[in-house]
C-alpha cells in the first residue's frame, strides 16, 4: 500500500523515492487507482474514471475552475440556490435530514441550511474521509444545533443510513451536476438507489442544461488553461502515486461537445508515438491516440424529469436562472 499522503502534491521532490520504486523487477501490489489505470490502459478506447482527478492538487485546480469566467455552472447554481432558497425550504419543510452525495468542502449546503426551518441532521457522504472530517468540524462550529455525521463511503454503492432522528423529511442533496459524470445507465442506477434510500423524502439535484455548443466548449477550454492542467494532473498524479513514467508534455488536453450524446467529452491526446510503463508493463501510444478521462452530460429539464420518473421519483419543482443555463430539481421519493 502506498502512503496516502503521497497523493497530496505534485511532488518532484520524491525523485529519489521514485527511483527506488522502479528498481524491483517483481510487480508490486497495486492500489485501486493503479489497478484501474492498468485496466484502463489495456482496453480500447483507453479510459480512466474522473474520480481520480481529485487528489489535493486536482481538488485545488477544480476550485479554480469554479472561479473561471467561462465556467458558469458553479456560480449559476449558487445563484439559483440563493435566490430560490425560500421556496426550496418550503418544499422540504421543517426538521429535515440532509444526505449529501459527494460532499467535498461543504460550501453549497450552507445556503440550504441557512434557508431551512430547524434542520435536524446532516449526513455528508464522501469517499475522501480525511477531507470530510475536517470540513464537518468547521460546519459543526457554525451550526451548533445541527447533528453532523460524516460518512466516509462510495455513494454509488448501496449503504445503510443511520435510523432517522425526527419526523422531518430525509432529503438527498446532489449539487454541481455531478450526475453528468455518469453514463446514462449509471445515472439511472444512481437515481434508483437514491429513490430507495430517500423514500418518504426527496432529492434536491443540480443539473447542467443543454445549451449553445460554443458556450459549453468555452467552459471546458478556458483561456487560462486551468481545465487543461486539471485534466493533465491525472498523469502527474499517476507518476506520483503509481509506478508510471508519463511525459506530461507528451499529452494534450482535448474537450469537445458531442451534440447527439448531449455531453462534453474530455480526453488526453498523445502528441507523438510514445510508450508508458506501469508496474513493469509497457503501453504504446501512437500519435493522436487518447485516454478518455471524463463525460459531462447535459440535460434538458424534461429529459431529467423523465429519467427521475423512470427511477421512481415524482418531479415536483424545478428552478432555473433567467438564461436557463442550469437547473435545480426537487424530486419527491
Ligand atoms: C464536477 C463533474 C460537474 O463536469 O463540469 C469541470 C467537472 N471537468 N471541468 C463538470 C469538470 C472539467 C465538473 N463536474
Amino acid at each position: 500500500m502506498r502512503n496516502p499522503t503521497s497523493s497530496s502534491s505534485f511532488s518532484f521532490a520524491t525523485a529519489a523515492a521514485q527511483q527506488q520504486k522502479r528498481q524491483p523487477t517483481a510487480p508490486v501490489p497495486l492500489s485501486e487507482f493503479g489497478r484501474e489505470m492498468q485496466a484502463g490502459l489495456a482496453r480500447r478506447p483507453r479510459r480512466i474514471s474522473p474520480k481520480y482527478f481529485y487528489d489535493a492538487a486536482g481538488s485545488q485546480l477544480f476550485d479554480r475552475i469554479c472561479e473561471l469566467p467561462e465556467y458558469y455552472p458553479t456560480r449559476t447554481e449558487l445563484r439559483i440556490l440563493g435566490e430560490c432558497a425560500g421556496e426550496i425550504a418550503g418544499q422540504i419543510g421543517p426538521g429535515a435530514e440532509i444526505v449529501e452525495f459527494g460532499a467535498g468542502s461543504l460550501t453549497k449546503v450552507r445556503l440550504l441550511l441557512d434557508a431551512l426551518e430547524s434542520p435536524r441532521r446532516y449526513l455528508p457522504i464522501d469517499i475522501s474521509g480525511e477531507h470530510l472530517e475536517a470540513a464537518a468540524e468547521r460546519l459543526k462550529a457554525d451550526y451548533p444545533q445541527l447533528v453532523v455525521q460524516p460518512i466516509a463511503a462510495d455513494y454509488t454503492m448501496p449503504l445503510v443510513l443511520p435510523a432517522p432522528l425526527g419526523a422531518g423529511k430525509r432529503v438527498g442533496f446532489f449539487p454541481g451536476s455531478t450526475i453528468g459524470n455518469f453514463e446514462p445507465d449509471e445515472a439511472l442506477a444512481f437515481l434508483q438507489l437514491a429513490a430507495r434510500m430517500l423514500r418518504g423524502g426527496g432529492l434536491l439535484i443540480g443539473v447542467d442544461l443543454v445549451k449553445d455548443p460554443d458556450r459549453l466548449h468555452a467552459a471546458y477550454n478556458d483561456a487560462q488553461g486551468v481545465t487543461a492542467a486539471f485534466n493533465l494532473n491525472l498523469l502527474r498524479r499517476a507518476n506520483a502515486e503509481l509506478d508510471t513514467d508519463f511525459d506530461i508534455d507528451g499529452f494534450a488536453h482535448a474537450a469537445f461537445y458531442n451534440a447527439p450524446k448531449q455531453r462534453i467529452e474530455m480526453h488526453l491526446v498523445s502528441r507523438r508515438d510514445q510508450a508508458v510503463s506501469l508496474n513493469g508493463e509497457r503501453f504504446g501510444f501512437v500519435e493522436g491516440e487518447t485516454i478518455h478521462t471524463e463525460y459531462s452530460h447535459k440535460f434538458t429539464v424534461e429529459g431529467l424529469r423523465a429519467l427521475a420518473v423512470k427511477a421512481g421519483f415524482r418531479p415536483l419543482a424545478v428552478w432555473t436562472d433567467p438564461e436557463r443555463l442550469f437547473s435545480v430539481h426537487w424530486l419527491a421519493a
